[in-house]
């Protein structure tokens, strides 16, 4: 099944056909973290993610799922997304529920968190892998795999005895199971479709240099940013002709609040050497024509400055000296005639 789906897949993914050969594996998770606060009261929290790409929400009030895009319920009938809400709300009650009932014999201690992500990941060439993975107060603490709960290491006895109780419900591990192996991966590649417009969109770089903090005297740090691109992939370096620098320092690839990605690049040189160096960046919207900034050309913002500031400086020089012209030929105290 999944092998007549992988050309449609090499087609959606972004960056697929990169020339570099760049393949990314793609994932599609619900994400819920739970807060409790005493025996009979929790509080959560419950996204879906399209990679790192928020696709949906919740409505903790009234626990029901918030469609963030358009396309968020990928190829999917209400009538599935209905069954399939259920079934993700009764399991969640449940384990929530767990919680509860086995504080005092798991010895648990009212506040504390369990944050829960399940989904299923696609890779080229290979079946789709559905994963579950629970951690209680931020460490690793169960998984779920192949139909039943392994306790993490890091869970100590706990994780040991919640995942035997876990294991006990047979029926609802076979259901966790289906959604994850069969329900996740169509629903993934659904979404992929639906969504290909706006997934493969592509939003050009803009890109600017700019000073870093002085890292000591005759030292310059230069600093060059890439923003408000789409998709992730890029590559932004230091050049001196067509030599990569080494000793840069890169940024990690951060979103921007429009679900862009911005990028920094900076390099540490003496300040002397610093004329000559550019900032080359590549991206799939550029196509193959690169953006170079050379360091230390006039700013285009200081030609702007001069661009206005020179014909103004003309124009006022030239009304000074019409007006000059025109009091040395009116009489003192007349004023300008109306009629
Ligand atoms: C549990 O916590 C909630 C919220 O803080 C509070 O309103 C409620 O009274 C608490 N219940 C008990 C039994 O302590
Ligand atoms: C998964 O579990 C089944 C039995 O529940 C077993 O037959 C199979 O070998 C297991 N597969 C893996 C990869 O562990
Ligand atoms: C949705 O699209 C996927 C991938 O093309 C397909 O496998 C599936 O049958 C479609 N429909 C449903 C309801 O999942």
């Amino acid at each position: 099944m999944l092998f007549l789906q992988l050309p449609l897949l090499l087609a959606l993914l972004p960056g697929a056909d990169s020339e570099d050969g760049f393949q990314e594996p793609v994932s599609f998770q619900i994400i819920r973290i739970f807060s409790f606060y005493n025996h009979s009261w929790e509080h959560s929290l419950g996204s879906g993610w399209l990679g790192e790409l928020q696709t949906h929400g919740m409505d903790s009030s009234s626990d029901t799922v918030i469609y963030l895009w358009p396309w968020s319920r990928g190829n999917f009938s209400n009538e599935e997304l209905m069954e399939v809400t259920r079934l993700f709300q009764t399991f969640f009650i449940r384990f929530a529920q767990a919680f509860h009932n086995h504080a005092i014999q798991w010895m648990l201690h009212y506040p504390f968190e369990v944050q829960i992500a399940g989904g299923c990941k696609l890779r080229f060439g290979e079946a789709s892998v559905g994963f579950v993975q629970v951690a209680f107060q931020g460490s690793e603490f169960l998984s779920f795999q192949n139909n039943s709960w392994l306790p993490s290491p890091e869970g100590g006895e706990m994780a040991q005895l919640v995942s035997s109780l876990f294991n006990l419900y047979q029926g609802t591990s076979e259901i966790l199971h289906r959604l994850l192996s069969d329900t996740c991966p169509r629903f993934l590649l659904g979404l992929l479709d639906a969504g290909k417009a706006y997934l493969q969109r592509q939003v050009r770089p803009e890109a600017w240099l700019s000073p870093g903090p002085s890292p000591g005297p005759g030292r310059l740090v230069l600093v060059c940013h890439a923003s408000g691109f789409y998709p992730k992939p890029i590559w932004v370096t230091w050049m001196r002709g067509e030599q990569e620098q080494q000793g840069t320092q890169r940024s990690d690839v951060v979103p921007n609040a429009d679900g862009t990605w911005y990028l920094r690049v900076s390099l540490e040189v003496e300040a002397r050497e610093a004329s000559g160096l550019s900032c080359r960046v590549r991206h799939s919207s550029l196509g193959d024509q690169d953006v170079v900034l050379y360091w230390g050309h006039r700013s285009s913002v200081g030609w702007i400055f001069l661009a206005v500031t020179v014909p103004l400086l003309l124009l006022a020089g030239l009304a000074f000296w019409v007006r000059k012209r025109w009091t040395l030929c009116q009489p003192a105290s007349s004023h300008l005639p109306l009629e």
